[in-house]
């Protein structure tokens, strides 16, 4: 049977990959998206509407949703690209709804609707082990981490939650904007001599929704070529 998923981030990189994929599959994605037209684009029959900018706004249509669903997938997420002391209060605000507190007020309204055996899958990233020059993303980041071991215990046994952190994902429009050369120079010091690419972002997500993932839960899986160890 058809499984059903709420995908964030649908528009875009990782999230219209992943959507994309558990499409090709078979399934149902009900994208979470700020524009109506890009659930359109996805041929989506039914979407949620909101702005993570907006947690109260986020928690809401999460409430309104009635479920039930098999996973919800949360690529949703921004970052500032710059250190602490060049920040303004009002940007790490906003970047804290969008990556961790939305995040958080989804998962919490859909309590009780995603089907047993199901899972929450939430996008981390390297950075919040490793550290990096953009502290409020970074911070996001370990806080989703911590989010998903606090979040995993409470929904055992029947729903997993799981992270997925990758160092550079190329390909999508967070990274467009970085340098060539800087890419080239940061390759070079990753054991693999590679960053990782949305298909195979999307391809460990399909597989941690699976039977490979049946005995995860808690747990932050690393996909970064060996930049960082842990
Ligand atoms: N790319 C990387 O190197 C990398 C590495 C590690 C982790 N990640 C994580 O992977 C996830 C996906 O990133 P990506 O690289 O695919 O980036 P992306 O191409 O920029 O996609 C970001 C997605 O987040 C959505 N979004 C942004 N602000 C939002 C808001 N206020 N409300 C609702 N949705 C919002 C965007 O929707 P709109 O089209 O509406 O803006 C878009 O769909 C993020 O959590 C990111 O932190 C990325």
């Amino acid at each position: 049977m058809a499984r059903i998923h709420l995908v964030s981030g649908a528009s875009s990189g990782i999230g219209a990959r992943i959507a994309e994929e558990l499409q090709r599959a078979g399934d149902e994605v009900v994208p979470v998206v700020r524009r109506a037209e890009d659930a359109a684009k996805l041929g989506a029959t039914r979407h949620l509407l909101c702005d993570f900018a907006d947690p109260a706004q986020t928690q809401s249509a999460f409430q309104a949703f009635a479920g039930p669903v098999d996973s919800f997938i949360n690529a949703a997420g921004i970052a500032i690209g710059k250190a602490i002391w060049d920040t303004a209060p009002g940007d790490i605000g906003n970047l804290m709804n969008v990556n961790l507190i939305s995040p958080m007020l989804a998962c919490g309204a859909l309590r009780g609707k995603i089907n047993p055996g199901g899972a929450i899958i939430l996008l981390s990233s390297q950075s919040a082990y490793r550290g990096g020059w953009d502290d409020a993303y970074n911070a996001s980041k370990g806080g989703i981490n911590t989010f998903i071991k606090s979040l995993a215990m409470k929904l055992a046994p029947d729903v997993r939650v799981i992270g997925i952190a990758p160092g550079i994902v190329i390909g999508t429009r967070m990274t467009a904007g970085r340098q060539q050369n800087d890419l080239e120079r940061i390759k070079e010091t990753i054991p693999l001599k590679r960053f990782a690419e949305v298909g195979e972002v999307a391809a460990m997500t399909l597989s941690l929704l699976g039977p490979a993932g049946a005995n995860v839960t808690g747990a932050v899986i690393d996909m970064n070529g060996g930049n960082y160890l842990r």
